[in-house]
């Protein structure tokens, strides 16, 4: 199959394609930013309405997985803006070139951000949707314009809540890389490596196990591997819907500090801070529906796994 990658030289997108590849497909990638030495890659920003079109008109693709989207909480509230024009405006924008190009099966890059507070845990799929920022509003908003695109012109899509994405290829050529990085283990691992002095904890006081915050942390290949069931299921007829991508366990922060400072064998300077607005003590998905609708499974669910290949990766700074 022939396939559109948009936000595929990022981190997520990155590890997508090369799945895509050895599974024998074609990929194109559209990104502002250069993809992966290898790839077909087309310099191109998707609320560029003609140039979503000029592409569309030289390539039959079967479906897109859609990437493509700013992903800092913090920015999103300084700067709300930014925000709703390139995850919602510009979406729009590559939603309505499908259409023209008949093209009409997507796969969305969602976020358990669109769940807000927990009002339980672990988080399915059926729980309120009260996002508390412009980020995760932003992809609600996607969401529901998805619905509204089924309903009115059939373009039948899986939107896909990641929970915390993490890891790195195991073979070491693909990893995170944000600018500024926000994410923590990336930031926990740079504190192993000197990059950084230390690693900021926010906030002890919080009603878990040891105090800090419980995240769960979905390795970035089981993530590729879901996106590759979810075009199975869309292939095969299914309707449009949404699914949870998570390990189903919690790690706490000192425990993810804990485990990094065990794989890699450095000490790891911890600052402690308060608090941050806006951090649920625990985010942990039931991913449940995922492995009996898509016979999804996860493959690198240990800490040490995610950890070790994260590790490799930031043991080869600066990246080629
Ligand atoms: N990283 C996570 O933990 C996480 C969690 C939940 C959801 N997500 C979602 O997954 C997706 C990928 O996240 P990531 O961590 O790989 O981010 P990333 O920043 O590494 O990758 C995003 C890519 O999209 C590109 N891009 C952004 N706007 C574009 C535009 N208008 N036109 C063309 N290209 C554009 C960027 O250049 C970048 O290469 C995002 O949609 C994000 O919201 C990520």
């Amino acid at each position: 199959m022939k396939f559109l990658v948009v936000g595929g030289a990022g981190y997520i997108g990155s590890h997508m394609v090369k799945h895509l590849l050895l599974a024998g497909h074609q990929v194109v990638v559209a990104d502002v930013m250069p993809a992966h030495s290898g790839v077909a890659w087309v310099n191109l920003d998707i609320a560029d309405r003609p140039a979503l079109d000029a592409l569309f008109a030289s390539h039959r693709f079967d479906a897109v997985f859609h990437f493509a989207s700013f992903i800092q909480v913090g920015e999103s509230v300084s700067d709300p803006g930014k925000y709703y024009q390139n995850n919602v405006a510009a979406t729009l924008c590559l939603l309505q070139a499908m259409i023209q190009a008949d093209v009409r099966q997507l796969v969305f890059s969602s976020t358990a951000a669109v769940y807000g507070d927990p009002q339980y845990v672990p988080i399915d799929e059926a729980h309120p949707k009260a996002p508390i920022n412009p980020y995760g509003r932003s992809k609600w908003m996607v969401e529901q314009m998805l619905e509204d695109f089924d309903r009115a012109y059939g373009l039948r899509s899986v939107c896909l809540r990641y929970f915390n994405a993490a890891g790195a290829d195991p073979d070491g050529m693909l990893g995170e890389c944000h600018e500024p990085e926000t994410h923590l283990i990336p930031l926990i691992l740079q504190a192993a490596s000197g990059r950084r002095p230390a690693v900021t904890v926010f906030g002890r006081d919080y009603s878990t196990l040891d105090g800090t915050c419980i995240r769960d942390y979905i390795h970035v290949n089981d993530l590729a591997s879901a996106h590759a069931l979810a075009i199975d299921y869309l292939q095969a007829g299914g309707a449009s819907t949404a699914f949870n991508l998570g390990n189903g366990e919690g790690f706490s922060v000192e425990q993810v500090i804990a485990a990094a400072r065990s794989v890699t064998g450095r000490s790891i300077n911890v600052i402690e801070a308060g608090r941050r607005a806006g951090d649920p003590p625990s985010l942990v998905a039931d991913a449940s529906k995922a492995r009996q609708i898509l016979g999804w499974h996860t493959q690198y669910a240990l800490l040490d796994d995610i950890l070790g290949h994260a590790w490799k990766w930031e043991q080869q700074y600066p990246w080629r």
